[in-house]
């Protein structure tokens, strides 16, 4: 795991996320895009944006890792938090109130002199409230356990703004969901409101790249974005990163390179 870095701290009791071991190589690539994303917009924004639309309690628990025990580990919420340069303004959306009341106790001391917002709703109902109160370039997260969870209109929202970038789990991990038959077609409940236009998901094999080629290619063609896919073994989900800005698309992907944190990296420049 030494290519790894992550933010591992005491468990001080507070709810956290039961995750996998592969989940921490998710949070070491959100570590990587997260800072560089800011080091290249620091020099052109004063105001500097982080939106994180399914946040989670903000701290995660490894059952299976004897590297890590009973300790703590950053997710999404604190790694931004914790993101040099800082992102000025945080605005953490989490539909599960518990999970808002856990961040919202962790994070005080984190948030003196920064608009630091934590929302208890759902992100689809809340995706463009959410937008209208951005000032400027932001970062946007999207993380759901399943597909459902996040509405394919949610993303186009987001992905429809010119000053947002998205870093997410998409598509998310088709593979939880069971294969059924339909009508003579294979499909997956759920998935279809969660993909771009035109998905038709009717293959066994290689769903995840093949998904996500399809997902790659749509953000490309309908947004004008630079788009990547980190692939990692035994993870199974990518990690997307979509921007406007090409150049800033083209640095991430030589960064994500270069530190060595993921297998393979499809890029749709
Ligand atoms: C994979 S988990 C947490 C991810 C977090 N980014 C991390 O790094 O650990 C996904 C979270 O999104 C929340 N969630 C799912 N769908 C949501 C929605 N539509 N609106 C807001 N929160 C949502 C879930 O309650 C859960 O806490």
């Amino acid at each position: 795991m030494s290519k790894f870095s992550l933010i591992i701290e005491p468990f001080n009791g507070l709810l956290c996320l039961d995750i996998p071991s592969y989940t921490l190589k998710k949070y070491s690539i959100y570590q990587v895009i997260f800072s560089e994303w800011t080091k290249w917009i620091r020099p052109k924004a004063e105001w500097i944006g982080y939106l994180d639309l399914t946040t989670g309690p903000g701290y995660s628990k490894v059952k299976e890792c004897r590297e890590i025990g009973d300790k703590q580990v950053a997710a999404s919420p604190i790694i931004a938090l914790r993101t040099e340069p800082r992102f000025t303004d945080l605005m953490f959306i989490e539909r599960n109130r518990k999970y808002c009341n856990a961040l919202k106790e962790r994070i005080k001391e984190f948030c003196e002199g920064r608009n630091c917002d934590v929302l208890n709703e759902d992100a689809n109902k809340y995706i463009r409230y959410a937008i209208k109160r951005l000032e400027g370039h932001c970062l946007v997260c999207v993380d759901p356990f399943r597909p459902r969870d996040l509405g394919w209109e949610t993303l186009e929202n987001v992905l429809q703004e010119d000053l947002c970038d998205v870093v997410s789990v998409y598509p998310a991990p088709l593979t939880q969901r069971p294969i059924r038959r339909h009508r003579g077609r294979l499909f997956i409940p759920g998935v279809h409101k969660h993909m771009p236009p035109g998905f038709q998901l009717d293959m066994k094999e290689e769903v995840l790249r093949t998904s996500s080629e399809f997902c790659r290619k749509k953000i490309g063609e309908i947004f004008g974005r630079s788009v990547l896919h980190c692939f990692i073994r035994g993870v199974p989900y990518p990690i997307l990163f979509a921007t406007k800005d090409f150049e800033l698309g083209k640095h991430i992907y030589n960064k994500l390179k270069s530190e060595g944190v993921c297998d393979e990296i499809a890029f749709k420049e």
